[in-house]
């Protein structure tokens, strides 16, 4: 086995995209086991919009990455070697493994791991996605703070992410009239055709309001807001009375500055509902919200699409491929 780990450490804070000078590599020797320690092998990373904000100095709902820290994120990895009373040597993890090929799990953060069933019809990088932060998101942002009734009309933003994808089958799945908003044909097809969205609008067609507007004839009762900026804007302006704003995220300003929105206004004379939360303080509801999305997985009511890229060095490739639009579905890097 290898005597080394390879790490993707912060070297500098982003200006825009993840250029060169700011995630940079090291080869650190791997640690002896002490008792109470295992080390685990990373089979997956999952790549989220997320991961921009740690790397930034400003003030957000976990303290940043220093510089010189091992990037935060997401994995899957497999148990090669234990001294801890938990883990023993083929076990699957989940939890905060960072950019890197191999994770010590040491006594004090065991319990931030979790250990991965065994189920036939899922692959292990689903519980990065669909049952995991993304589908969670979805569900607990949709039925938490989103409220969905039979008959509303729900619109989702990057309705062909991961997170997207899961929250507008789940506003299906309540009876909703669901309409996506995404960057490509393949996206809205996707949606439109596979995934059961009753429309699809490419915002980056210069007609889309128009068709936006004309897929919305009973306005807009609840909003699952993944971007921010002009496409919030266009969605606010068409809300109805009373109408709910899931501020699930606003990829759109996480690379750069973002003007002021005057569509806010909206907000007060519509009397809206705007309610912004993090995946994390539904923690104790996790297990059973996971069971539920397993159920509608395997009842076929969920469907999924991984985008997988191939080999370590590409993480920080990854992170910017989810800005320019060209994953669908769940991002990860398999390694
Ligand atoms: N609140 C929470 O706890 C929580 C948890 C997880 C994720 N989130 C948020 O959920 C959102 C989606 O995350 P995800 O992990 O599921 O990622 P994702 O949707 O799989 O990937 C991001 C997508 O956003 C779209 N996008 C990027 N820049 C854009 C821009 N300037 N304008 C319009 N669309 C843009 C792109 O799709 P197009 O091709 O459609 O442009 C891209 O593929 C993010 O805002 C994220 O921060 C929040």
């Amino acid at each position: 086995m290898s005597t080394l780990n390879h790490q993707w450490f912060l070297a500098s804070r982003p200006k825009a995209l993840v250029t060169p000078d700011v995630l940079q590599l090291r080869e650190p020797p791997l640690a002896t086991l002490e008792e109470g320690q295992a080390l685990a092998r990373v089979k997956f990373l999952s790549i989220d919009p997320t991961m921009r904000i740690w790397m930034a100095d400003i003030k957000q709902y976990m303290p940043p990455v220093q510089i010189g820290e091992v990037m935060r994120a997401f994995g899957v990895a497999e148990v090669t070697e234990s001294r801890h009373p938990d883990f023993k040597r083929g076990d699957k993890v989940l939890g905060l493994t960072g950019l890197q090929e191999f994770v010590l799990i040491t006594g004090k953060e065991s319990r931030a791991f979790q250990k991965l069933p065994s189920i036939p019809f899922l692959s292990d990088s689903h519980f990065l996605g669909t049952l995991g932060v993304n589908g969670l998101t979805a569900y607990f942002g949709l039925l938490d703070v989103g409220k969905p009734q039979p008959g509303e009309t729900l619109v989702v933003s990057a309705a062909g992410g991961a997170t997207g994808s899961i929250a507008g089958q789940i506003g299906k799945i309540h009876g909703c009239c669901v309409i996506g908003i995404a960057g490509s044909d393949e996206k809205c097809n996707w949606v439109k055709n596979d995934l059961g969205f009753d429309a699809a609008i490419n915002y980056k067609h210069a007609d889309w309001k128009e068709q936006f507007a004309a897929a919305t004839p009973q306005g807009v009762d609840i909003n699952f807001e993944n971007v921010g900026g002009e496409i919030m804007q266009v969605v606010l302006d068409r809300m109805n009375l009373h109408g709910r704003v899931v501020l699930c995220g606003l990829i759109s300003g996480y690379t750069r500055e973002d003007p002021a929105l005057a569509s806010f206004a909206q907000v007060l004379i519509k009397r809206l509902r705007i309610e912004g939360f993090i995946i994390l303080d539904y923690g104790a509801k996790f297990t059973d919200a996971a069971k539920q999305l397993g159920m509608w997985k395997m009842a076929g009511k969920l469907k999924d699409k991984q985008t997988i890229l191939k080999g370590f060095d590409r993480a920080p490739e990854a992170i910017n491929m989810l800005f320019d639009g060209s994953s669908i579905g769940k991002l990860l890097v398999e390694l």
